[in-house]
């Protein structure tokens, strides 16, 4: 399969979840790709699992600081000679309360530390990648910006107040840039996933796979798994999706589309 033959793209919190098998599937399409996130070790291990070649670099950076973010996208053009993909997927979410433990608390609750802290990871990221992104995708005549937000950037949550702000400027945020950029050839789309099976929700999985919540809260009876997301951003990075600009694609199972 070759939907992505030739072209060059950085993938962002690509070592674990949705960000590997988003990584995994652009090689099986003929992309080559950076991927891109904090630890050295697991870049490292994704590198072994994968063993695509000299088709997949990987490089270490932390997104929210803009100079890292720099890096890593000038990491796509020294490498390849140029980007036409990128895939803003990194995030933090539930599973790093471990870390940082008012991470996902309500604003009334939260320090400004956690709060900055959270919107830095979770849109600033987003910033500072597409920032870097564009001139190089403007150098290539054009690109493809997806980035992945997720249905808790629609609606609110009674917790994780700053996930939910942050993934709801993503979205906006997305259709911003399709509205300045089409004009160069630069399409920008969302991806809103539901709630998948990877480390993110780990703490959540038998909950979200219980009787109760699947027969009330989500139409499809069960998670959805991190293959089903990439196949989405699959389509939108690619020149099958040349009209798409500004999109959202939802893909949660229905859950969003289920009155309470
Ligand atoms: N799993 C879900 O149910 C779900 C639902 C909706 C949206 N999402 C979104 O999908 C994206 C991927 O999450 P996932 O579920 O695969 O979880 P995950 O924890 O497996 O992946 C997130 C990745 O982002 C990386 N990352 C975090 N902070 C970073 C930073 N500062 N710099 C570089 N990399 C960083 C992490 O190391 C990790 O590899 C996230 O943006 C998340 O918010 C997930």
């Amino acid at each position: 399969m070759s939907r992505l033959q030739g072209k060059v793209a950085v993938v962002t919190g690509a070592s674990s979840g949705i960000g590997r098998a988003v990584t995994e599937r652009f090689l099986t399409e003929g992309a080559q790709v950076v991927a891109v996130g904090r630890s050295v070790d697991k870049l490292e291990n994704l590198a072994k699992e994968l063993d695509a070649g000299a088709a997949l670099a990987t490089h270490s950076s932390d997104l929210s600081d803009d100079g890292q973010a720099g890096a890593a996208i000038r990491a796509a053009t020294e490498k390849f000679g140029g980007l036409d993909i990128l895939v803003n997927n990194a995030g933090v979410g539930y599973s790093y309360r471990d870390v940082r433990p008012g991470s996902m608390d309500t604003l009334g609750d939260a320090t400004v530390e956690d709060w900055d802290h959270v919107m830095n990871i979770n849109l600033g990221s987003v910033v500072n990648c597409s920032r870097h992104a564009i001139p190089a995708m403007l150098q290539r005549g054009g690109g493809s910006i997806v980035n992945v937000a997720s249905i808790l950037g629609f609606v609110g949550n009674r917790d994780a107040h700053a996930y939910t702000t942050a993934k709801g400027a993503i979205v906006n945020l997305t259709r911003s840039l399709s509205t300045a950029y089409a004009r160069h050839n630069i399409r920008a789309n969302t991806v809103a996933p539901g709630y998948i099976e990877t480390p993110m929700v780990a703490e959540f999985v038998d909950y979200l796979n219980s009787e109760e919540y699947r027969y009330q809260w989500n139409p499809s009876g069960r998670m959805g798994n991190p293959e089903e997301i990439a196949n989405g951003v699959l389509f939108l990075a690619s020149d099958e999706a040349s009209y798409c600009n500004g999109s959202v694609l939802t893909i949660d199972g229905g859950v969003l589309a289920a009155a309470p």
